[in-house]
């Protein structure tokens, strides 16, 4: 994978500040654990950093969703619950990815790092794409919402 310097893009702002901040510190928590892989290709990593990257993206996915879905609630956004639902399928890869690297711990005397470090390279890739496709139509959908609703207001 070649690596990218910034996984941020200008087309991701929604120009709502507090959510642009998360997806951008989301990207770069991505950034982190994608690194991490790629230096595991050629030195040995310590586990525990990698661990410690997956549970920052665990727990801020669960926070930024919860910001995002009270922010929807606000502003009486019609499709709320089908948004939840997609928010719903990213923990879910997330929890999935969690029970893995259970797995390979449990054994981790026997088994090399190769294949989990192979997988957590393809699922971090996985969760940066959605994170990004999911800003550019589901969150979008939902900022134009917002603005019209505050255009209302003025
Ligand atoms: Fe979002
Ligand atoms: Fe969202």
């Amino acid at each position: 994978m070649d690596m990218p310097v910034n996984l941020w893009k200008p087309e991701y702002l929604l120009d709502i500040d507090i959510i642009d901040e998360q997806h951008k510190s989301f990207f770069d928590l991505c950034l982190n654990s994608a690194m991490l892989c790629e230096a595991a290709r050629t030195k040995p990593i310590q586990l525990h950093d990698l661990i410690h990257v997956i549970f920052n993206m665990r727990a801020y996915a669960f926070k930024h969703f919860y910001t995002e879905e009270t922010l929807l609630l606000k502003y009486g956004y019609p499709r709320i619950y089908g948004h939840a639902s997609l928010h719903d399928i990213f923990l879910r890869t997330l929890q999935e990815f969690t029970a893995e690297l259970h797995e390979h711990l449990a054994k981790a005397q026997t088994a090399g790092p190769e294949a989990f470090l192979a997988n957590a390279t393809r699922v971090n890739d996985d969760l940066t794409n959605w994170w990004g496709e999911h800003i550019l139509t589901a969150d979008q959908d939902y900022a134009r919402h917002i603005r019209e609703r505050k255009g209302q207001k003025t």
